[in-house]
């Protein structure tokens, strides 16, 4: 638990409002400043990622950056990250995995594809690979950073840029680029200069797990490309809103056994 207050929902609203129309490096030099050490910026080494990695190094060169290595990630992703050390010198990126046993448990049961099966199967494999992994790393923390822009997708229109994280224990999430354009993102990044995921340049326009992102087609969303045989679904992960279907949990509990709550 940390050592000082939080914020509330109140606090958090109000800061959201005095925050409104300021750049993200504003935001980011408030985090850092309130919460250093117990902050981290988390990133998928998207576009929005690289742009947060580069503010966030400016302000502070020792932030604490992490991201989840799936297990699933394109090759594209790991060349990206090598690129990132070079360019960042002593870069503190930690690489999360998802607990082995987890991921053994779930794939001797289901198979290593098994989120073509159902889009329960799917929120299995992500809850597995990735939220778990996720909330372990926000269990340490008291405020995390995202690149989430409310451009995004319809799920994403209302995000604020400070919030209070009520399904990770209350923490404080901070999304700097939440007003930001896909187009201003792109724009910082090409003029700072910062290495950026090789897969845009292939039509990819959101990048996730191979398996599991393709490059879109003309005229659709940019979030078509992610679990794109799925309809009706969320495109959600579960890391942003805890997807409650009613269906997987109850199976999830049974294939990861008695720790299924850690
Ligand atoms: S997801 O829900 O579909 O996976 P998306 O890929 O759009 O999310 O990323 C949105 C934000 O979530 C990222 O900017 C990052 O802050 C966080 N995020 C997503 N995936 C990861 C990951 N693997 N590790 C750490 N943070 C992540
Ligand atoms: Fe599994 Fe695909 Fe989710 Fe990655 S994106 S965790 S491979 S279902």
């Amino acid at each position: 638990m940390s050592t000082y207050e939080l914020l509330d929902d109140l606090e958090a609203g109000e800061l959201s409002v005095e925050f409104e129309g300021e750049e993200p490096e504003t935001v980011l030099e408030w985090a850092i400043e309130r919460f250093s050490p117990r902050i981290g910026v988390s990133t998928a080494f998207q576009i929005d990622g690289v742009a947060i990695i580069d503010m966030a190094y400016r302000i502070d060169p020792e932030i604490t950056v992490f991201s989840v290595d799936t297990g699933r990630l394109p090759q594209e992703t790991h060349d990206l990250i090598a690129q990132l050390r070079d360019r960042y010198p002593g870069l503190n990126l930690d690489l999360v995995e998802p607990d082995p046993v987890h991921v053994q448990r779930m794939v001797s049961r289901k198979g290593l594809d098994l989120f073509k099966e159902s889009v329960d199967d799917r929120l299995i494999c992500c809850n597995v690979r990735k939220v778990r992994p996720l909330t372990k790393v926000l269990d340490g923390l008291d405020a995390w950073i995202t690149g989430l822009r409310r451009d995004q997708w319809a799920t994403r229109t209302n995000i604020r840029k400070v919030e209070i994280d009520h399904d990770h224990g209350a923490i404080v999430k901070l999304n700097p680029l939440a007003e930001w354009t896909k187009d201003e993102v792109w724009d910082y990044v090409r003029e700072n200069d910062v290495p950026y995921h090789p897969l845009y340049d292939q039509g990819y326009t959101s990048i996730g797990c191979a398996p599991c992102t393709r490059a879109i087609e003309p005229g659709e969303a940019d979030r078509a490309g992610r679990w794109w045989w799925e309809t009706n679904a969320p495109k959600e992960c579960g890391i942003h809103c805890s997807i409650e279907t009613g269906g997987f949990e109850h199976e999830l509990h049974a294939i990861l056994g008695d720790d299924a709550h850690d």
